[in-house]
């Protein structure tokens, strides 16, 4: 539990993200136009409102299916290994898949996922993060499609935690500690 006091201010309202959402979808579906059966994965947990947001505006023929990477907590920046603790449970190989992330921060969880899933010779395989903070990059990866660019704040909802918390917050909000 946060053993700090905090407020949430709203940054970007539910009704922007469903706009957003639904200018995104318009987008990938012309990408996977003639995909047979597009791959959707979701990476647990903070991506399981925008994947169940998309899909619902995606009217294309999609599979669901959920990776889980492992975060790499306090461990020192130059060696943030990522580890897949959850793994699909169907087959990519030959298929079109579409990885789908809440937030792209330092760009390990995304880079190593694509070339984790990269090993086992999909179709297209490409990204998508409902918000990206370009100014934390450590590595060079960037997402196919973003839905919003944001700075460096401390963000909750909408899928995404603070120690757990807030991941219901049908907006996403900005911590502010008091
Ligand atoms: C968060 C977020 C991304 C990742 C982004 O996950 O959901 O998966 O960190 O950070 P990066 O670009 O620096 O790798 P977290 O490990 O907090 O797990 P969660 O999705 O279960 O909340």
């Amino acid at each position: 539990m946060p053993n700090r006091p905090y407020v949430i201010d709203e940054m970007i309202s539910a009704k922007s993200i469903a706009a957003r959402i639904e200018g995104l979808a318009k987008e990938i579906k012309r990408e996977f136009a003639k995909t047979d059966k597009l791959v959707v994965v979701g990476l647990l947990r903070g991506s399981f409102v925008f994947i169940a947001d998309l899909v619902r505006e995606l009217d294309l023929p999609v599979e669901v299916d959920f990776l889980e990477a492992s975060s790499y907590g306090d461990a020192m920046e130059s060696s943030r290994e990522v580890r897949i603790l959850k793994d699909l449970r169907g087959q990519i190989e030959g298929r079109d898949v579409l990885v789908v992330e809440d937030i792209v921060d330092t760009g390990h969880t995304l880079s190593h996922v694509t070339e984790y899933l990269g090993t086992r010779h999909p179709g297209k395989l490409k990204t998508i993060a409902l918000l990206d903070k370009p100014s934390r990059r450590e590595v060079d990866f960037r997402a196919d499609w973003i839905g919003f660019e944001i700075p460096d704040e401390f963000v909750v909802g909408y899928g995404i935690d603070f120690a757990q918390r807030n991941r219901n917050l049908p907006y996403i909000g900005k911590v502010r500690f008091t």
